[in-house]
């Protein structure tokens, strides 16, 4: 029943993509006719100027036509085999929260500009700027923590790895809604996982780890990735993370190279959660450290299993590997059988880690089984690969291997019934009897 419906509306979409295909090259809408100011630049300021501005994440700025017309031809390129924007999963366009994906028709639009000549166009028809910031998308959070100290980035034609460790430790156990990331250089920070640290790892006076750190040996709970433009989602009212008492956090920031020496002192904004709580969300966590990939093989794979002992309501998703991950699935089997892909990363880019969010929650039977499945490629197709004649081993220098995937999720079953403000629990009368 539910699939005929679901038919039905995917036929009319089609229906509707070609009747409203024809209906545009009926008014003429040929090459030529597609211009800067009309067609692409609210296509750029939609998917490409959040990095690709003054002060951004990306090298250039892509807002006037000035600075957009050198750039023509690499745009061709990037947009065409979807290596800008930046976005690794499959799946249709808009399953994930920050999805910057272009649709076919938008990349044969800039395709055609392109080759008509980049045309500029009538001012007039320009969409209003926009003013980037760079500020809390989710306005003020409750508690802002601050790295340290102003963290000193040498020139460097390299990447640079940073763990830091926010000095605040949390006294209660405390609720949150949300985290969100906000760069101190937006420039210079090219991604940043978040972590939870327990009290018992130790941290050096200035407050960071330099170089290849790998902070789940120290038993800290990965629990977000950032990269531009992302991630500042609140969790549902009734649905938060709780932070036990003792804990602290950190960031691991990957740094891209750089010309100039320059400074950066990222910033994490809490969000509390509020209202009666009812559920804290859980990880499924996928990982193999008995991994061994020989030199030069093209397509080394394993699996790391799990099943949900409840039923569960997924809400997003994260993979971790180096710099030979390939591709990561992750795929269910139903109690009744039946096999589905539910997230896959098929050109996994070790500098694009992010988390992404389902927009609609995914919810799965008890019994569902999943299949972490990591692919990794140690030949010299992979322009990543520092050397193809190593073997590779788990380990946590980035030409060593890992294989992690997450799944974070809420059990359907749970009810916690917690009157949480300002992230702590109030102990009400009732709750004391
Ligand atoms: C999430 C941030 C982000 C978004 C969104 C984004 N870019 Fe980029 N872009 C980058 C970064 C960072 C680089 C530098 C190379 C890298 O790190 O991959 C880059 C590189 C490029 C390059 C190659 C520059 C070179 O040196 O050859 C082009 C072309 C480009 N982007 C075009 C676009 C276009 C067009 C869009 C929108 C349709 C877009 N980008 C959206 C971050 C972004």
């Amino acid at each position: 029943m539910t699939k005929t419906i679901l038919c039905a509306a995917m036929c009319f979409c089609s229906l509707a993509l070609y009747f409203t295909a024809s209906v545009s090259s009926n008014t003429g809408q040929t090459k030529s006719t597609i211009t800067f100011t009309k067609q692409i630049a609210p296509i750029f300021q939609k998917r490409c100027e959040e990095c690709h501005h003054n002060g951004g994440a990306a090298p250039m700025s892509l807002v006037s036509y000035e600075e957009v017309r050198p750039w023509a031809k690499s745009i061709r390129e990037k947009v065409s085999n979807r290596q800008m924007p930046p976005f690794h999963a499959s799946g249709a366009i808009g399953r994930y929260h920050d999805d910057p994906r272009l649709t076919d028709e938008e990349i044969a639009m800039i395709k055609n500009w392109v080759d008509a000549g980049a045309p500029k166009g009538n001012l007039k028809d320009s969409p209003a700027p926009i003013t980037w910031k760079n500020d809390w998308k989710l306005g003020a959070p409750d508690l802002t923590l601050t790295v340290k100290n102003v963290y000193r980035l040498k020139a460097n034609p390299k990447d640079q790895y940073v763990f830091f460790v926010f000095d605040h430790v949390f006294a209660e156990d405390t609720w949150i809604s949300s985290i969100a990331t906000r760069p101190g250089n937006p420039k210079a920070v090219h991604h940043a996982n978040t972590h939870l640290i327990p009290p018992t790892m130790k941290v050096p006076e200035e407050g960071y780890f330099e170089g290849d750190f790998n902070p789940g040996a120290h038993g800290t709970i990965m629990i977000s990735g950032w990269v531009p433009g992302t991630n500042d989602v609140r969790l549902p009212q009734g649905t938060a993370v709780r932070i036990p008492k003792g804990m602290r956090f950190g960031i691991q920031i990957h740094y891209g190279p750089n010309e100039q020496p320059a400074t950066d002192q990222t910033s994490l904004g809490l969000y509390f959660a509020n209202g009666i709580v009812n559920k804290n969300l859980r990880m499924m966590f996928g990982d193999r450290k008995d991994l061994l990939i020989q030199p030069n093989d093209p397509n080394y794979s394993l699996t790391s299993k799990s099943t949900f002992g409840g039923d569960a309501l997924i809400r997003f998703f994260h993979v971790h590997m180096h710099l030979r991950g390939k591709s990561y699935a992750f795929r269910f089997t139903y109690p009744d059988g039946r096999v589905e892909t539910v997230f896959d990363v098929p050109n996994y880019d070790f500098n694009w880690q992010r988390s992404y969010i389902l927009r609609e929650p995914m919810r799965v039977p008890k019994g569902t089984q999943v299949e972490f499945i990591g692919t990794y490629d140690n030949s010299k197709q992979n322009k990543f690969n520092p050397d193809p004649s190593q073997s590779i081993r788990w380990g946590e220098k980035t030409t060593d291997e890992m294989m992690q995937g997450r799944i974070f999720y809420e059990s359907v079953d749970e009810k916690l019934n917690l009157n949480v403000k300002n992230g702590r629990v109030v102990v009400t009368e009732t709750a004391n009897k």
